[in-house]
Formats: structure tokens, C-alpha cells, sequence
């Protein structure tokens, strides 16, 4: 059988099938496709950083069904709680203390006393985790260090047959990963991602704290040279060079554009299929035009410059 089917009732129960059995499955979420397994089963989570060739320092996201199950993995805090009732379900994943005698394999946490949850705003991620019934670590999935899937399509190419069953539910809305706090103390934005920075800053009524890079990074989704398609990447380009592909942003002449009209949202979504389609041609130099740094961005650009960091994974 095929490890790629359509989303639906079939691919559902033999996703949650799977899943019991340790396998690993991917599936859609709204902001880019997730490579799931049991989040208590140091097996199969092994077998997700095997998949992707991940360095095993770096520590996943729990997906749940909801808010409540949250609590029963990780210990809120009335701002985690303030930010869990406006952004879920959604993409925001925070960053919490893991709950004494947890059942989350070590290898999910990465040894950290703490753990990344989040609450899907997916159809089919909502239908996954309901056949399963249990906690789901999912990271990207996408080979390391490479380009984000936001289609079943990327999956595809990526990962292929290392992965048990890829649930094909269309191109994700969102098209950026999540924004991660780290709710553990003073709120911290550890990555930009789908909610936008002062969607956070209003729901928390405060500025919200950035990690900075003197930091240590705990969260390793700061490492600099990531989202890497083949191609050099240079950014905020008015004009290109003529052995450059441009790809552009609002109303002007590009090879490819990310939002003719300017809408970040839009961007957003389009990002790495744009990155994906580059790659896919075989490009080796592009050349990108400036994205404002307002809203998404804000992650927008932060996945940009990763691309464009020199090459060390
Ligand atoms: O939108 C998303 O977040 C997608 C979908 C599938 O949910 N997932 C995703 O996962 O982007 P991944 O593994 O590619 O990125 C997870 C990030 C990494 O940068 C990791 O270091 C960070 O979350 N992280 C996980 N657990 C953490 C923890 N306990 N403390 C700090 N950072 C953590
Ligand atoms: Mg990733």
C-alpha cells in the first residue's frame, strides 16, 4: 500500500493505528505539515529524529486534542493560561514545566524539565489526534536543517519512504511553523511564528521578552542556518543581478512572488512553497525583495534570513 493516501476516515483510523503501533505519520496542521508519534514511546520517537536526521539535542512539540490535556502533561501559569484561551486552538506552542512523573519520553524533551505543547487549528491534525488518543510529538516534516512542507507533496519529496503513512489534507493555511513562548517565567519569544508578536503583546498586556543570541538556545529552532534550500540566498534585494531569480513581494516585475498584492498573510502561506519550487528547479542564486518587518513579517523575515545563513548542518 502506499504511504500516501487522501485525509478521511480511512487515513484517519490507520493513522491512530500506526501511531499505537510506533510508527510515524504525517499529517497537516494549519501552519505547516507535522511528522508525528507517540510522544510516550521512546521507540518511535527515535524514529522521527532518524527520519529527519536530527540532531537529538533538539526537543520537540507535543500536539493535543485541547487545552485540558494540556494540563495533564504540563503546569500553567495564569499568563500560559491567558495566552492558551486567546491563541488556541492556533499556531502558538508554549513552552511550560513538565508535570512530576510525566509519561513524555525523554527524547521529546531533549532532557529539558520543560515541554513545548501545542493545540492544532486543523481538521485533519484534530482528526489524527482523536483516532490516536494519546500525546503526538510532531517536528516539521522535513528533513533537517531543510525547508518546511507545507504540502503532502513536500512530504513527499523530503522524507518519502521513511515515514509510515503521509495523510494528504491540501496546503497549509498558515504556511509558517508556530510561535514559540517559553511560559516558564517572565513570558519569552523563543521563535516568530504564525501569531504575530503584538497579537502576543496585546493579549498579554506587556512587551514581550526575545530571547537574544548571547543566550543559550534553548530552543534550537535558533540555530542559524536553517529552512536551507539548495540555492544562495540574498535578501533584501531591489534590484537583481541578472543571473538571479527574483522573488518578489507586492506590485513588481519577479520571477516568482510571494504577495503581488503585498498581503503578508498571503506571504506567509506561499513562503516555503516559493523556497520548495526554487528548489525543486534546481536554482542556485536568489535574490529576494524586501518584506516589511510588520505582522508576519516579522517571522517572514526570520525564516528568510535563515535560509540565507551559511550552510553548517
Ligand atoms: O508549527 C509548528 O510548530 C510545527 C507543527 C508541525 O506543529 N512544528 C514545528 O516543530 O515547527 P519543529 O520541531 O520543527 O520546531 C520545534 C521547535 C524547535 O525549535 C525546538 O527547539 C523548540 O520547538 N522546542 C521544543 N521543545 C522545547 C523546549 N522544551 N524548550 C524550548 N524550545 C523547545
Ligand atoms: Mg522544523
Amino acid at each position: 500500500m502506499s504511504n500516501l493516501q487522501p485525509s478521511g476516515p480511512d487515513a484517519f483510523s490507520r493513522a491512530g493505528e500506526l501511531l499505537r503501533q510506533g510508527g510515524i505519520v504525517a499529517f497537516p496542521t494549519e501552519t505547516v505539515y507535522g511528522l508525528g508519534a507517540d510522544a510516550r514511546d521512546d521507540g518511535a520517537v527515535g524514529r522521527i529524529y532518524a527520519a529527519k536526521g536530527r540532531p537529538s539535542f533538539n526537543p520537540l512539540i507535543v500536539h493535543v486534542p485541547n487545552l485540558g490535556t494540556a494540563r495533564t502533561y504540563v503546569a500553567f501559569n495564569p499568563l500560559a493560561e491567558r495566552l492558551a484561551a486567546a491563541f488556541w486552538p492556533g499556531a502558538l506552542t508554549l513552552v511550560l514545566p513538565l508535570k512530576a512523573g510525566s509519561v513524555i519520553s525523554p527524547l521529546v524533551t531533549a532532557g529539558l524539565g520543560t515541554l513545548a505543547v501545542r493545540v492544532p487549528d486543523h481538521p485533519v491534525a484534530q482528526a489524527v489526534l482523536s483516532a490516536f488518543g494519546g500525546p503526538v510529538a510532531a517536528p516539521s516534516a522535513n528533513p533537517s536543517g531543510r525547508v518546511s512542507p507545507t504540502t503532502a507533496a513536500h512530504v513527499v519529496q523530503g522524507l518519502g519512504d521513511a515515514v509510515d503513512l503521509i495523510v494528504d489534507g491540501g496546503p497549509c493555511g498558515v504556511g509558517l511553523e508556530s510561535t514559540i513562548v517559553d511560559c516558564t517565567g517572565t513570558p519569552e519569544l523563543l521563535r516568530a511564528g504564525g501569531v504575530p508578536l503584538h497579537a502576543l503583546e496585546a493579549c498579554i498586556d506587556a512587551p514581550l521578552a526575545q530571547r537574544t543570541h548571547a543566550d543559550v538556545p534553548t530552543s534550537p529552532g535558533q540555530l542559524q542556518s536553517h529552512y536551507a534550500p539548495w540555492g544562495t540566498i540574498r535578501l533584501n534585494v531591489e534590484v537583481p543581478r541578472p543571473d538571479e531569480v527574483y522573488l518578489g513581494f507586492g506590485p513588481m516585475e519577479a520571477d516568482l512572488n510571494l504577495s503581488p498584492s503585498g498581503d503578508l498573510i498571503e506571504a506567509a502561506a506561499r513562503l516555503f512553497a516559493c523556497l520548495h519550487e526554487l528548489d525543486a528547479k534546481g536554482v542556485e542564486r536568489i535574490a529576494v525583495a524586501p518584506v516589511p518587518m510588520i505582522g508576519l513579517g516579522v517571522a517572514i523575515n526570520d525564516r528568510l534570513r535563515r535560509a540565507a545563513a551559511p550552510r553548517d548542518l
